[in-house]
């Protein structure tokens, strides 16, 4: 069934913080339209803990926050976005504050802020270690409720592009119903893609869909072998991937192999708090080196009332496994955590597809590079969303409400399903596994060409046996995820194989290195 949906002047796609900040700004002016494939507060961005970073406080400068960052970026950030980033960052923070997030302070009310690493100051603010759901519900709040439609559970599938133009897109909603929607401007916040890993922090909803669907609509997709690796995932047999935020280590926690030894220093000055990549590389070598699954972190000498105050979702978490982190070492290993790379877009978020936006971690902004600094993610979220969505209005005040017609006409194919029969789903829930344990095994921490390339050949298989798996009807979301996560998957080691010189989260045994960090 092929049911067409009136017209908005705007679509979202996506209910994280990229698209709602976009939401909270353009419903003001403008219907919306959003779309958005679980529940409505289902995202990355609601688990995000740690904080966000920005330059608030006098000891601290836009320069050193710029310079950090491009540190991370190691090579390969764009100094114009990061200077977008760094500088538009208090007004936002600003602006979440109006819309009523409540970010810790201190007792003479100055913002709590704390260090993360690569990090040269304390500049991440942060709700606990909720600030993620603080964020959210804010903007939430925030957005116009009477110029917003809300289709949740509805999984968008492609975009709607003519001669380079994307004038909607095509979604499954919750009955299965294959349908159209068009606007004069779509915004793209799908987020990351976590999911194409065995050990990832990221929620079911991560598959990558938004980039895979740009690349399929013909937009300029960049840096995609860069995924960042967070070190510290909880590793207990039978727990799922919690985070143990890098806040942590920011208060003083340690990493110690199981031998005892906090090692951290023979990696890197920064001990603890070097870039993410480093210590993630720093763990794997030390679990190979005592045969271990994992080492500590250890956060044994700070007092109990300080920890569950500080970090509440951590520590209820953590008692769920009988661990009390004030004297239980915390069993911890690295998980696939953030796509730096994504769908190229200026910094205004236009991407290469005219009337096609993208804002938080499915762009490309070109602030992260080859790694991203810790905290940098939220914000980059809301400081693009927002210039994406000042852009979007111009555009939309420009077009004629009915231009999209001329250009539907022109694009009159049988929409395309890429969904499988229901009964299949333990097959593709199998398959989705397989894809996740070989992209950990050939894609991960540690790269080699010969494990890339035999990645890319399994992955070549499992793309073969779900083409030929019959049946295709409505309404199946695994499928439409297994198909993202597949092509995905090839776009990904396409990247990695290409790159002959190792940066930030991209690491070749058989490549040299980029350059020295210091
Ligand atoms: P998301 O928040 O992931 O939202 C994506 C939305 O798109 C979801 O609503 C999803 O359902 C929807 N969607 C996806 N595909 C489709 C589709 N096909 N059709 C319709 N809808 C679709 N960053 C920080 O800066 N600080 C932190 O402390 C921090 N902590 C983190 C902790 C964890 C555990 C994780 C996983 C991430 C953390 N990050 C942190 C990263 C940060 O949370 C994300 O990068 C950021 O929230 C991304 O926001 P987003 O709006 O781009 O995407
Ligand atoms: C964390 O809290 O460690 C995650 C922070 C981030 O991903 O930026």
């Amino acid at each position: 069934m092929n049911s067409a949906i009136p017209v908005s002047d705007v679509l979202i796609v996506g209910s994280g913080a990229a698209g709602l900040m976009f939401a909270a700004h353009i419903s003001k002016y403008h219907n919306v339209s959003l779309i958005t494939k679980d529940a409505a507060t289902e995202s990355n961005t609601r688990y995000a803990q740690g904080g966000i970073a920005a330059v608030l406080s006098i000891d601290d400068s836009y320069s050193k926050h710029i310079r950090d960052t491009l540190k991370a970026a190691d090579g390969y950030g764009n100094p114009e976005a990061v200077n977008t980033l760094v500088k538009e960052a208090p007004a936002r923070i600003f602006d979440l504050i109006c819309m009523g997030v409540d970010f810790d302070r201190l007792t003479d009310n100055a913002l709590q802020v704390t260090r993360e690493g690569g990090h040269s100051d304390k500049r991440v603010i942060h709700v606990g270690d909720m600030t993620g759901q603080a964020i959210e519900s804010a903007l939430w709040n925030s957005v116009r409720k009477e110029n917003l439609i809300v289709y949740d559970h509805e999984t968008v599938t492609n975009l709607l592009v003519s001669n380079n133009v994307c004038y909607g897109v095509e979604s499954i909603d919750r009955s299965g119903n294959v349908r159209k929607h068009y606007a004069k401007a779509v915004f793209l916040a799908t987020g990351g893609a976590g999911q194409m890993f065995s050990k990832t922090t990221n929620p079911e909803i991560a598959n990558g869909d938004g980039i895979v669907m740009a690349e399929c609509a013909g937009a300029v997709v960049k840096n995609l072998e860069f995924i960042q690796f967070h070190p510290t995932v909880l590793a207990l047999k039978n727990a799922p991937c919690f985070l143990i935020t890098e806040a942590a280590r920011g208060e003083g926690a340690k990493l110690i192999n199981l031998q005892g030894y906090r090692f951290m220093q023979d990696y890197h000055t920064s001990g603890e708090l070097a870039a993410r990549d480093v210590v993630s590389r720093a763990i794997v070598s030390e679990m190979e080196k005592t045969s271990a699954e994992y080492v500590y972190l250890d956060m044994t000498h700070k007092s109990k009332d300080f920890i569950e105050n500080r970090f509440p979702t951590v520590t209820s978490t953590l008692l769920k496994y009988d661990l009390h982190p004030e004297k239980d070492r915390i069993p911890v290993a690295p998980a696939a955590h953030y796509f730096c790379g994504g769908v190229h877009t200026d910094i205004d978020g236009r991407t290469t597809v005219d009337g096609l936006y993208a804002g938080g971690e499915v762009a490309c902004t070109g602030v992260h590079g080859a790694n991203r600094l810790a905290s940098n993610s939220l914000l980059e979220s809301v400081v693009f969303a927002y210039r994406a969505a000042v852009n979007a209005d111009r555009r939309i005040r420009y077009l004629p409400n009915d231009w999209f017609r001329k250009l539907d006409h022109l694009t009159q194919e049988t929409p395309r399903t890429w969904v499988m029969n229901n009964q299949k789903v333990d097959i593709i829930r199998a398959m989705k596994k397989e894809l996740q344990r070989v992209n950990w095994k050939y894609c991960g921490i540690i790269r080699t060409d010969k494990g890339l390339r035999k990645g890319l050949q399994l992955i070549g298989h499992i793309s073969k046996q779900f083409h030929q798996i019959n049946g295709f009807s409505n309404g199946d979301n695994d499928a439409i995820a297994l198909r993202n996560l597949i092509k995905l998957s090839e776009l990904v080691y396409r990247a990695a194989i290409a790159r002959r010189v190792n940066a930030g989260t991209h690491y070749n045994c058989d490549c040299v290195l980029n350059h020295k960090k210091d």
